[in-house]
């Protein structure tokens, strides 16, 4: 199969005082449709980084990131935001919901920005993550798991080609950390969504297609 996302020579420093910290180092890697991918390293590896680069989130010093024949480093801001409307999602460790919104808003905040609204795909994602009962409860009045899972209805009612979950069970207890993976395994082969997921936990990654590990900025 061919690949959905690419990524050539990825090569990402920062400069700190008088050293400069090489994170990435010539990272090239490629994701097919519908793949889970795991990416594992130590805590400061560079996770965060590349898959904030691959999501678009980041910008890199060196080499190119493209979605299907799109090259993603060198589009504009906008049209970046237009992507992340469309074809690339994201879910954090830290929830990253609009405190003043409720859970249906929350779900429903993608659809509004691209001026494709509809209740009918709200209720359906609610449903799907279990929180029908809880539409209308605002994000303090969730447990860490609710949370989680009304970022997850959220990232997927766009139907995006590809969701990357940065350690998104990193915030939660052992049987929430599991039932967030399940969640996030069954609705990525219903919606046959490429799943790249941060993690640290070996049982996750030993459920993923393949598990890219990074050392020191490269892949090993
Ligand atoms: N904005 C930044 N400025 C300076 N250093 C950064 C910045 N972001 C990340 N780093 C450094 O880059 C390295 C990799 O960070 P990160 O990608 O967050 O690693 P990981 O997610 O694997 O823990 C770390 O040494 C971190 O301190
Ligand atoms: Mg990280």
């Amino acid at each position: 199969m061919t690949s959905l996302l690419k990524a050539n020579n990825l090569s990402k420093s920062y400069a700190l005082e008088n050293q400069t910290i090489n994170v990435l180092k010539d990272i090239s890697l490629s994701i097919k449709a519908a793949e889970f991918v795991a990416i594992m390293g130590k805590s400061g590896s560079g996770k965060s980084t590349l898959i904030s680069i691959l999501a678009g989130l980041d910008t890199t010093d060196f080499g190119q990131v493209f979605l299907d024949d799109k090259e993603l480093t060198c589009l504009t801001e906008d049209e970046l935001a237009v992507i992340r409307q469309t074809d690339i999602s994201f879910v954090f460790q830290s929830f990253h919901l609009i405190p003043t919104l409720t859970v249906a808003e929350n779900i429903g905040f993608p659809l509004k920005l691209s001026g494709s609204f509809s209740d009918e795909k709200v209720n359906s994602l609610l449903q799907k993550v279990e929180l029908s009962h809880r539409k209308n409860s605002f994000p303090h009045q969730l447990s860490g798991g609710e949370k989680q899972r009304t970022a997850i209805a959220r990232a997927l009612i766009t139907q995006p080609k590809i969701l990357f979950a940065d350690e998104p069970t990193g915030n939660l207890d052992e049987k929430n950390a599991q039932s967030i993976m399940q969640l996030l395994i069954d609705l990525q082969q219903e919606f046959k969504t490429a799943l790249v997921v941060v993690t640290h936990d070996d049982s996750i990654a030993q459920l993923a297609d393949r598990t890219i590990r990074i050392i020191n900025g490269k892949i090993a």
